[in-house]
């Protein structure tokens, strides 16, 4: 992102983080449910939004349109640092 090459690596660097995001969460959510973990539903909520917006901006590239890269690290930095950091630590002493 930082040289400006962005989109030479986007093609397979969406499908492959779109694919990786929706095991990641069917895993965790899995996980959850056997837990009995009591914010399930919310927690489940928080990855349809996530996951949502990485379709979004995979379906915009596949359309031909100028994905901006900092809406890529936007979302990573959602899921990786919000999410991870803070919905996902929630988890950790129930599970
Ligand atoms: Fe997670
Ligand atoms: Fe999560």
């Amino acid at each position: 992102m930082k040289n400006g090459k962005a989109n030479d690596v986007l093609e397979s660097t969406l499908s492959a983080l779109a694919s990786y995001t929706r095991h990641h969460f069917a895993y965790e959510e899995d996980l959850l449910k056997k837990a009995a973990f009591p914010e399930y539903e919310a927690h489940c909520l928080e990855h349809r939004i996530l996951l949502e917006e990485v379709q979004k901006i995979q379906n915009r590239f596949k359309k031909g349109e100028s994905v901006v890269s900092t809406d890529l690290f936007n979302f990573l930095k959602k899921w990786l640092v919000d999410h991870i950091k803070g919905t996902d630590m929630k988890y950790s002493s129930h599970i």
